[in-house]
């Protein structure tokens, strides 16, 4: 059995969403907005998208009959997150729609399989090592060379799963730390700047690119996104076409965002896909005329994708752990827009909300007459 690849959505049909995070919810409201319900799925009772939707399933992502009732629920599929079971998507793909497509999800959720799917398209990315042992570690050190950074090839976030190796002692209590045999080694890019693109591709293959974002992270966790990013026009529009560049390769339908480095001011190397919307998109909620929300909701619901247009200067700042008990102050602010996801404890590292600030570009001085 297998479902058509895509339907074209009616105002009033349902997008079912995997994962019920403040990516899933952000979804939903969008979704709502353009007269479309959501049925959020997530194996976590707390999840903060189930506050905004009324179809909500509270299942593990293995629970193959607790699947079948969401898939008989929806007109179509999508994901708030990369790491979906292969076997869920798979699943739910004999039903109906799932968008964007599964086989995505399998490159983008092994950091090995997407560098190599990044360098035969062309695109430079850190140099890199498979590594499947301590001695291969030691093989792969002597290969790269140092500093470079041990990841583990899936599930890894925020930073989480990665050490920085900065001397070749103490290798094995490394390895032995890391807890895994699949990991990659990577080159440390001395990089000048975070960048990445957010973008979106419909369903005859039309790309909309927004304005390429500048990140900043603390402790491995994005905090402030610029836009636009601090770089030459040249060099955006690279990015830019490296992003279409692999929305095309994966005959992609949704939004993605890919996150790169700007090395000797202009190269640009691919650090990471990610096959959904992205936080550091999140600017585009206040700070363009169409966000990246309902961009993806457009795109999977095979709608025309609007031409994005920015309202100015943007700085998005994420609230994270404790800077949630500052959101008064935010809220006193000027300019300021604040947006908190209705997450239980402020744990450390956590992101409790954001803020978007925009200033909007001078308008040119009136000349007399
Ligand atoms: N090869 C690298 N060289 C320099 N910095 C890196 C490298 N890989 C990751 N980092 C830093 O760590 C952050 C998180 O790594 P990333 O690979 O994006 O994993 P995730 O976002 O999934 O935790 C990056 O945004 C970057 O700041
Ligand atoms: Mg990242």
């Amino acid at each position: 059995m297998t479902a058509p690849s895509k339907v074209k959505l009616n105002p009033g049909d349902t997008i079912g969403i995997l994962g019920g995070g403040q990516l899933g919810r952000m979804l939903a409201l969008a979704a709502a907005r353009l007269g479309l319900k959501c049925h959020v799925y997530s194996p976590d009772p707390d999840s903060p998208a189930f506050d905004v939707v009324q179809r909500a399933t509270c299942a593990e992502y293995a629970d193959v009959a607790a699947l079948e009732l969401f898939a008989a629920d929806v007109d179509v599929v999508t994901y708030e997150f990369e790491n979906v079971p292969s076997g869920t998507a798979m699943i739910l793909a004999a039903r109906r729609p799932v968008l964007p497509d599964p086989a995505v999800l399998q490159i983008t959720q092994d950091r090995l399989a997407e560098k190599d799917f990044v360098r035969k398209l062309g695109i430079g990315t850190a140099d890199y090592a498979d590594v499947t042992s301590l001695e291969g570690l030691k093989q792969a050190v002597l290969k790269i060379g140092l500093p470079a950074v041990l990841k583990t090839r899936r599930f890894g976030y925020d930073g989480k799963g990665q050490v920085l190796i900065r001397a070749s002692n103490g290798l094995k209590e490394i390895w032995d730390e890391l807890g895994t045999h699949a990991a990659i080694l990577e080159a440390f890019v001395p990089f000048e700047r975070e960048i990445s693109v957010v973008a979106a591709r419909g369903f005859d293959g039309h790309v909309e690119c927004y304005d390429v974002t500048e990140n900043e992270h603390r402790d491995h966790i994005l905090k402030f996104s610029h836009v636009p990013a601090n770089i030459p026009d040249e060099l955006a529009a690279q990015a830019r076409d490296i992003t279409r560049r692999i929305a095309d390769a994966f005959d992609y339908t949704g939004v993605l965002a890919v996150e790169m480095f700007v090395q000797n001011g202009t190269e640009l190397l691919v650090n990471e896909i990610a096959p959904r919307v992205h936080n550091s998109g999140h600017w585009t909620l206040d700070g363009a005329s169409v966000s990246q929300f309902e961009q993806h909701i457009r795109a999977i619901a095979g709608w025309p994708l609007a031409p994005q247009q920015r309202h100015g200067a943007v700085t998005m700042t994420n609230l994270i752990g404790s800077d949630i008990e500052g959101y008064a102050d935010w809220l006193a602010k000027p300019g300021a827009t604040v947006h908190l996801y209705g997450k239980g404890p402020a744990r450390e590292g956590r992101k409790m909300g954001h803020v978007t600030e925009v200033r909007p570009a001078e308008k040119p001085a009136k000349t007399p007459v």
